[in-house]
């Protein structure tokens, strides 16, 4: 094992002192255990974790990593992520604080904060009469980690219902856009490069509360007959243009393919579960072995949609 690699660049003195520029509720450790943030349970530790309280601690952060030259990256629920065995290098910010976790109900409008779950929208749509957000209960995510990658299901996309969206850019300047305004690509937004997701307006329609819990439980139902309960980052793969990546792993017999802990899932072809002692090399093994197998029966290109971060140990 190269032992240079996962040794911390956060100096913990001088984290000491972004600690004191913080309100006193914000969250700031050193060599964060990360496995248990994510929904994969799989990846080693980040050399410093920080839960901002409010928008200007997340500016400070941002401000001090620059001057340090510390990466930084934010998380979410983790639940589109695998993190390399060896942790990530840098901060690591999440915004699970009170402050970014509220949602306001004005009308037929919901005013989310981005580390609200998808599902609590989904819940106070339902509560507040207000339909058109049912798909949303079926992401596990975060609502900051859903903007960032367009996330979606049951047709519809994350994009799809939102108005206007609120940001941090890279300075930390809080920017506010239309919607309307932003590209958005399949399981993609570029703005979230350059802008940390702080929240959004999602517009429903009103609508019966009956039809509302019929819907939600359709989707459920749909979700929990075809996707696995075990442990795992969500799809791995994109769907290529021709054929969903599951249907494709499905028909290339590669369910219950095996590297380890890591293991193609029986019951969606494109999940890969974590049947409790599965590393994030095993998981990328299998990746590889899987994209090897279809470029050699198909000729087909395997994209990525877990988001793939950190160092090897
Ligand atoms: N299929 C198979 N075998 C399988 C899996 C699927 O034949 O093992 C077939 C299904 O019968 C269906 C087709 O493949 O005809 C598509 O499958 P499914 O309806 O499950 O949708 P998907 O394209 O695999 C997408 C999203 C999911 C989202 C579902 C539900 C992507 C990559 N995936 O899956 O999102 O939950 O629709 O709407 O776009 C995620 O983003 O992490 C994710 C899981």
């Amino acid at each position: 094992m190269d032992l240079a690699k996962t040794i911390s660049i956060v100096d913990p003195a001088k984290l000491q002192l972004l600690a004191h520029q913080l309100s006193p509720n914000a969250k700031v450790r050193a060599n964060e255990p990360l496995a248990k943030k994510t929904t994969l349970r799989i990846g080693g530790p980040a050399d410093a974790y920080i839960e901002p309280a409010t928008e200007a601690d997340l500016a400070a952060v941002i401000r001090f990593c620059a001057e340090q030259k510390w990466p930084w990256r934010m998380i979410g629920r983790g639940s589109n992520l695998l993190i390399r065995d060896g942790g990530i290098r840098g901060v690591v910010l999440s915004l699970a604080q009170p402050r970014f976790c509220e949602i306001q109900v004005s009308g037929e409008r919901l005013i989310c904060g981005a580390g609200v779950k998808l599902k609590q929208v989904a819940m106070e749509a339902k509560r507040h009469g207000i339909g058109g957000l049912e798909f949303l209960e079926g992401i596990p995510g975060s609502l900051g980690g859903a903007m960032r990658m367009n996330a979606g299901a049951m047709g519809g996309s994350t994009f799809d219902l939102i108005e206007t969206i609120r940001t941090m850019d890279l300075t930390g300047q809080i920017v506010e856009f239309p919607a309307a305004n932003i590209p958005v690509v399949y399981r993609s937004c570029p703005l979230f490069k350059t802008h940390i997701a702080l929240g959004a307006v999602f517009k429903g329609q009103s609508a019966p509360r009956e039809s509302i819990e019929a819907k939600l439980n359709e989707a459920s139902r749909k979700r929990w007959s075809s996707q696995p309960a075990a442990p795992s980052a969500g799809c791995i793969f994109k769907n290529p243009s021709t054929i969903p990546a599951g249907r494709l792993i499905d028909e290339l017999g590669l369910k219950g393919m095996r590297v380890g802990g890591a293991v193609v899932s029986d019951v969606h072809g494109n999940f890969i579960v974590n049947d409790g002692h599965a590393t994030a090399r095993q998981v990328l093994d299998l990746i590889a072995a899987i994209q090897e197998k279809i470029r050699a029966a198909r000729g087909i290109e395997m994209e990525t949609e877990v988001e793939i971060v950190g160092e090897d140990k």
